[in-house]
Parts: C-alpha cells; sequence; structure tokens
C-alpha cells in the first residue's frame, strides 16, 4: 500500500502539479467512455480522481469493475479542474488527480444499502449494518460534532477549576425514578449490582470530601420506554458544586451552554438566559419545557364558556384555548385527527369555533350569543381566517393536552424557526407529585432535592403546596439539562423520606451511605445533569437521538448489530447461581 501523502479533503489548487497518493472509498464511480470519474471518499473529504485510459499505466479493465465502497491507494498528479468541471460544493472542488497507479485495498460485498443515499433503506437495516451507515456524511458530521461538544465541556469547565472525576458503573441499586438494569455477581450469588441512573449519589458525596467542583461525561442506564429522544444507555454531563446557591449554579452552565454552542456551531446564545416558573409554563405553554420559538399561548376562557349555553365546560375546573392564526383552513378531517392526538393525552374531547366576519362559526359557536363571540374573538385577539380550539378538564389534563397539540401544530405549521436557539431556565418545581395508583407522594426530582426555604414551615401540614429548589434548562422544547439545590441537613432529609413514604430502616436500607455521610460535616451544594446526546442533537440539527450515538438501541431497547440482548450459556448462569424461569406464555 501506498501511503497517503494527503488526506481526501486536503488538495487545493496550492497543490496543481503535486503527485500524491491518496486512500479511501470510493463514493461513485462515472464512466465516460475512456475516461473513469471517482469521488474517493475518508473522513475528511472527497477528491476527484481520474482515470484516462491513454496515461493510466495499470489495468484499465481492473478500474473497471470497481465499485462503491472499494478502498483504494492511488499515486497521481494534481491537476487543476476545467472552468466548467469546478464543483464550488466541495472544498476539493477546483482540482482532481490524475491516477498513475492504483491499488485495490480492500474490495468490497454487495451492500445492503447505498452509503451515499441514507434514506434508501429503513433504518432497522442501517442500524444492522451500522458501520456501513456510519460511513454517511450526515452521520460523520454528527459523531464529529458530538467529539467536539465533548472537548468544548471539558475545556470550559477545566478552565473554571471543575475537575473530572469517574464513579463506579456497579453500584448498588438506588431508586432514582426509572427501573435500574442490574447485574448479577458471580461471587455473591444472589446479590446484584445495578448500573446506575446517574451518579448522582456518589456526587453528592465527592461534594462531602471536599471535591466543590466536580464534572463528568458519564453513561447512564435507565430501563424506561424509549422514545425519540430517550435511550436505555445515554450520556450526561454530571455536575456538582459546593458552597453555592442557585444564582451560581444559573451563571456556570449558562457559560457552559453559550461556550458549546459558540465553539461548536459558532451560535452566539443570550446573556443571561430567560428564566419561568413552572406554574407560568404550564399555564402559558402547558409544558414544562415550554419551545419559546413560537407563541400560541394557552388562554384562560372559563368566564367566556361560563357565560355560553355550552355545557359540558360548566362542571369542569379549567377551560383553556389556543388561537391558530389562519387555522379556519382546516378541515373536518384535520380536526378530528387533532382530537385523536389529545385524546393520548387523557383529553375527552376538542371543542373547536373558526373566526368569519368578525363573528365565530361552526363547531361549538352556537351556543355562543353574538355579544359572548365578539368578547371573545376581541379578548383572544382573534382575526377572521383564524380558528379557536377550547378544552376543558381538570388543569392537569387540560393544560399538558393543550400544550402537546400547541407543539403538533407548531410542527405542522413550521412555525418554529429552525435557526433560533432559544434556551430558557424552569424553576419552582412543586416538590412532590400525587402518584395517585400507589396513593403516596413522589419527588418530582429525587428525593435529594431541597425545599424553598419558605416552605419547610409547610412539610408536614401542607406537602402538596411545598415548591423545591429544583431547576431544568430546556432548550427549542427540549428538556437539556436538569438539577437543584441538595438537602445538606440529616434532619430535613429524613423528613423528605418520611413524606415519601419511607421508613427510617427502608432510608437506610436505601441510601443509608448518604444519610450517614451527611452527618459528617456536609456542605451546602447543588448541581445539574446535561443529557448530552440531547444536546447534540440540537447541536446537529438531528431530530432522532439515534443519529448521534455511534452504536445506539432500537426503541425496543436491541442492538441490530451485535444483537444485544441476547441468550448466554448455561455454564454462565450456573456461575451466577441464575435459572432461567420459562415464559408463562
Ligand atoms: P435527570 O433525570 O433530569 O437528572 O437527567 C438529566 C438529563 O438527562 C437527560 N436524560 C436522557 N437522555 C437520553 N435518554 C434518556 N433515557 C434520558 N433520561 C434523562 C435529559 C435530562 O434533563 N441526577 C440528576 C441530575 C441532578 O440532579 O444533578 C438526573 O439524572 O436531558
Amino acid at each position: 500500500m501506498k501511503k497517503r501523502t494527503h488526506t481526501c479533503g486536503k488538495l487545493r489548487k496550492k497543490n496543481v502539479s503535486e503527485s500524491v497518493n491518496l486512500n479511501g472509498w470510493v463514493n461513485t464511480v462515472r464512466l465516460h467512455g475512456q475516461v473513469i470519474f471517482i469521488d474517493l471518499r475518508d473522513r475528511y473529504g472527497k477528491t476527484q480522481i481520474v482515470f484516462n485510459s491513454e496515461d493510466y499505466k495499470g489495468d484499465f479493465e481492473a478500474v473497471k469493475k470497481l465499485s462503491m465502497e472499494d478502498v483504494l491507494s492511488v499515486r497521481g498528479t494534481v491537476q487543476a479542474r476545467s472552468e466548467g468541471a469546478v464543483n464550488p460544493d466541495l472544498p476539493t472542488g477546483e482540482i482532481e488527480v490524475l491516477v498513475e497507479s492504483m491499488e485495490l485495498l480492500s474490495e468490497t460485498a454487495p451492500l445492503p444499502f447505498i452509503i451515499t443515499d441514507r434514506d434508501s433503506a429503513l433504518e432497522d437495516l442501517r442500524l444492522k449494518y451500522r458501520y456501513l451507515e456510519l460511513r454517511t456524511d450526515e452521520l460523520q458530521h454528527n459523531i464529529m460534532t458530538r467529539h467536539k461538544t465533548y472537548q468544548a465541556v471539558r475545556k470550559y469547565l477545566t478552565d473554571q477549576d471543575f475537575i473530572e472525576i469517574e464513579t463506579p458503573t456497579l453500584m448498588k441499586s438506588t431508586p432514582e425514578g426509572a427501573r435500574d438494569f442490574l447485574v448479577p455477581s458471580r461471587i455473591h450469588h444472589g446479590k446484584f449490582y445495578a448500573l446506575p441512573q446517574s451518579p448522582q449519589l456518589y456526587k453528592q458525596i465527592l461534594m462531602i470530601s471536599g471535591f466543590d467542583r466536580y464534572f463528568q461525561i458519564v453513561k447512564c442506564f435507565r430501563d424506561e420506554d424509549f422514545r425519540a429522544d430517550r435511550q436505555p444507555e445515554f450520556t450526561q454531563i454530571d455536575v456538582e458544586m459546593s458552597f453555592i446557591d442557585e444564582e451560581d449554579i444559573f451563571s456556570n452552565m449558562e457559560g457552559l451552554t453559550r461556550h458549546v454552542f459558540k465553539e461548536v456551531i459558532n451560535v452566539d446564545l443570550p446573556d443571561p438566559f430567560p428564566r419561568i416558573t413552572y406554574d407560568e409554563a404550564m399555564s402559558q405553554y402547558g409544558s414544562d419545557k415550554p419551545d419559546t420559538r413560537y407563541e400560541l399561548f394557552l388562554r384562560n376562557v372559563k368566564e367566556f364558556t361560563e357565560r355560553s349555553d355550552f355545557n359540558a365546560f360548566k362542571s369542569v375546573d379549567s377551560v383553556k384555548a389556543i388561537v391558530v392564526p389562519d387555522g379556519a383552513k382546516y378541515s373536518r378531517k384535520i380536526i378530528d385527527e387533532f382530537t385523536d392526538y389529545v385524546k393520548k393525552y387523557k383529553a375527552k374531547g376538542l371543542a373547536w369555533m373558526k373566526a368569519e366576519a368578525g363573528q365565530l362559526t361552526g363547531g361549538i359557536s352556537k351556543f355562543f350569543s353574538g355579544d359572548l363571540q365578539k368578547d371573545l374573538i376581541k379578548t383572544t385577539n382573534m382575526n377572521d381566517g383564524d380558528i379557536i380550539f377550547l378544552m376543558g378538564d381538570k388543569r392537569s389534563i387540560v393544560e399538558p393536552a393543550l400544550g402537546a397539540l400547541r407543539v403538533e401544530i407548531a410542527r405542522r405549521e413550521g412555525l418554529a424557526d429552525k435557526k433560533a436557539f432559544n434556551p430558557l431556565w424552569v424553576t419552582h418545581f412543586p416538590m412532590f407529585e400525587f402518584n395517585e395508583e400507589e396513593n403516596r407522594y413522589v419527588a418530582m426530582h429525587h428525593p435529594f432535592t431541597a425545599p424553598m426555604e419558605e416552605d419547610i414551615d409547610k412539610l408536614d401540614s401542607d406537602p402538596a403546596s411545598v415548591y423545591s429548589r429544583g431547576y431544568d434548562l430546556t432548550l427549542n422544547g427540549h428538556e437539556i439539562a436538569g438539577g437543584s439545590i441538595r438537602i445538606h441537613s440529616q434532619k430535613i432529609q429524613e423528613k423528605i423520606f418520611g413524606i415519601l413514604g419511607l421508613s427510617r430502616d427502608e432510608a437506610k436500607e436505601k441510601f443509608g451511605f448518604l444519610v450517614e455521610a451527611l452527618t459528617y460535616g456536609a456542605p451546602p451544594h447543588g448541581g445539574i445533569a446535561f443529557g448530552f446526546d440531547r444536546l447534540v442533537m440540537i447541536l446537529t440539527g438531528s431530530n432522532n437521538i439515534r443519529d448521534v450515538i455511534a452504536f445506539p438501541k432500537t426503541t425496543s431497547a436491541v442492538s441490530l448489530m451485535d444483537e444485544a440482548p441476547n441468550t448466554v450459556s448455561k455454564q454462565q448462569l450456573d456461575e451466577l447461581g441464575i435459572q432461567i424461569k420459562p415464559d408463562k406464555n
């Protein structure tokens, strides 16, 4: 093999008449009689190489047989392309390499799909041959963006005196909300390690040990339902700080996020980031991760439905609406689709009216008097041609369901400016959520989150009204990070465990080491974790988390390339003292 003198992205006009060696993959082949053009590709770019039967010293017939994805080593001379042949889209587009000799380093088997056209195959096939899919321009770009993001994060945090500390992957199962992945112990039959859902406990313990600014780019594992932005194993930028309050976390993490966006995609984010409380976010946007690139605000319209003859909304807690500009164009069929869509969010239905010639028509308009219609039009700033969607139910159903419709309509109408990046802190989360199935309070963030100082008195009397010192960072409708100021007092920590229904013994059994550590001089501390994959999704403009992870799992948690999970031998099971129960079916 002639080793490369340049990569396939390197050569420019200034290299004309140099003798060079290139190594790479055949991206495309074009046969023009006695001249064959090949785009040779590596991760740095593509260079056009030319085989001319007159100049080429080797076997021209062998060149004709080359196919896409064969691996070549070529030697040749750089020449300027004739004016009409210059390709302005390619950095190497002004030159080509006239080949003198070629060695076929590796011949490819017939390809399962065409690398230059990612959409030519369904995702399952591409995931099975992930190594081929990773050759596509899009995934090469995404993986390189991911690399740049790691470097930008490490540089920024290191410059700010944070230190990177690894924490164990085999740990004790501790509840963080999702289901744990378990690893059986060979030495201790019947005992299991858990893979960390996050390094939460360790990082708090590191604060107690005095490492007052910690970070780690770390794999986390959660056995939950997977969606377009969730994977069973994903990566966090995990951060914890001591002797701080919310403002320190916000300013440091804004600095980090701004640095990453500037370094990786040259985007300037606002300084400071805007903030919204959880209650405001839910009531205005129907979401705790509002996409603020478009309006479509939720409005309270209960006073109007109260005055109407529409009785279905008379007995409900909350009636809210969104006005969609130009939405009067929606057909019955589309409105039915929206209705089905909100039913997935537990809504019972979706009422609507259209504005026409200063009046409301269709839907439930006949229950509204002329004056009432005018009032509603005025208050909600409706214009002719708009549609208003109304929903009545418990607030906990209306807001998320209308919020989901808001996002769906924005998606359908392309309302979000793709070039805009709107970060937004969400603060003042309720401390607890009541879980009706389990008939008990659960922590909205996690059990180590501190309550707001001014609410501590209400912990016993009215836990539902207590707000926490938790916060999320959202961007364009994605939750990209979440964290909190922690409890550093053992007494309050035990009280919270009590409200969560964990007895002293249970709490000790589950988190004993942290509870004990809190007694040995715990500094006030707090932290946050970014969903690294989600961050890279936004930086690359991808809408699928699998597109920014080299070897992702499917939504059913399978790796199609290496066929994990899989069965293991009887001997392996015996060593672990494990017997598989027969399937019930
Ligand atoms: P949390 O559970 O909010 O907080 O997770 C932090 C961030 O991680 C991302 N994320 C995920 N990304 C991909 N796939 C998943 N399955 C997944 N689950 C979460 C989200 C989320 O904002 N220990 C706390 C942090 C802290 O309090 O410091 C924690 O893990 O972007």
